[in-house]
């Protein structure tokens, strides 16, 4: 049986990520700040059979990964595939955010990220077997006046994923990177931007059915991945269209509704 590592696996894609890979017998590590949600399902998974540790942390602090990676070989926990899907996005205009809110989304959505990259993938290497899937975001694929700083994290998601693909193509081991678009989970409420035309009127997947599609996409081994069709014709739009057009629709979309 092997074991996967799932960040943010107390709620949304990653619970769902987390319910998947029980189904088909992985044996799993769960992280995520809230330690009472990871215990919960916890409980929930064993149920199917697979072992379940929790590992309550905040990744947004600096050693956190560090202390994830080192727990884990004290225990002799050996990673077979590591979800790096925790993440959170900020609404505001970038002068008006705080320290916090800013420097939190660096720190888990590229740090913490890159972090557990670096010290999970030689050893998956040395096995000659491994999957990595990153979870980025249809956001990555343009500029995003409102979410600035959010949309930039997602587009370093998608750029070091696309080239860690390439440089351990023929290894064994396969890196993913995962593009929801909006999605029925926590994380508009969070970033403020449940109000948002996004939201509101454009219609957001439900998180089930999005993890279905990354759960296939790392099985698969895909190098990119987008959930959705609507989605992935959205994506390559911004590929040929203007870029200040792309930025203006960008910001068009992030507004809240009347
Ligand atoms: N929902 C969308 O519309 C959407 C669209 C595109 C991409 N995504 C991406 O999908 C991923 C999952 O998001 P989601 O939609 O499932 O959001 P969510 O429901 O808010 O879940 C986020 C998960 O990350 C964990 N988390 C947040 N901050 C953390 C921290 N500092 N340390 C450790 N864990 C932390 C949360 O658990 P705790 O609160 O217990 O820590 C939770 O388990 C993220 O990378 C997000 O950027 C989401």
């Amino acid at each position: 049986m092997s074991t996967v590592l799932i960040t943010g696996a107390s709620g949304g894609i990653g619970y769902e990520l987390a319910k998947l890979f029980a189904r088909d017998h992985h044996n799993q590590v769960l992280a995520a700040r809230n330690a009472d949600k990871l215990a919960q399902l916890a409980t929930e998974l064993r149920t199917q059979g697979v072992t379940v540790k929790t590992v309550p942390l905040d990744l947004s602090t600096p050693l956190a990964p560090k202390f994830l990676f080192d727990q884990l070989q004290t225990e002799g926990v050996a990673v077979d595939i590591l979800i790096n899907n925790a993440g959170f996005g900020a609404f505001g205009e970038f002068a008006q955010m705080s320290h916090a809110e800013i420097f939190g989304q660096i720190q888990l959505n590229i740090i913490a990220l890159t972090e557990l990259t670096r010290l999970l993938l030689p050893p998956m290497l040395a096995r000659h077997s491994g999957r990595i899937m990153n979870v980025a975001s249809t956001a990555g694929f343009q500029p995003g006046p409102l979410m600035a700083v959010y949309y930039a994290t997602k587009a370093y998601v998608i750029s070091f994923s696309e080239a860690l693909a390439n440089e351990v193509r023929n290894s064994g081991v396969t890196v993913t990177c995962f593009c929801p678009g909006a999605t029925h989970t926590g994380f508009a409420k969070r970033a403020g931007n449940d109000n948002s035309r996004l939201f509101k009127q454009l219609g957001a997947m439900n998180a089930d059915k999005v993890a279905l599609d990354g759960y296939r996409a790392v099985m698969e081994g895909r190098t990119l991945a987008i959930s959705g069709a609507h989605n992935w014709l959205v994506a390559q739009s911004t590929r040929f269209a203007p870029r200040k057009m792309v930025t203006a629709i960008s910001r068009w979309i992030s507004e809240p509704t009347r």
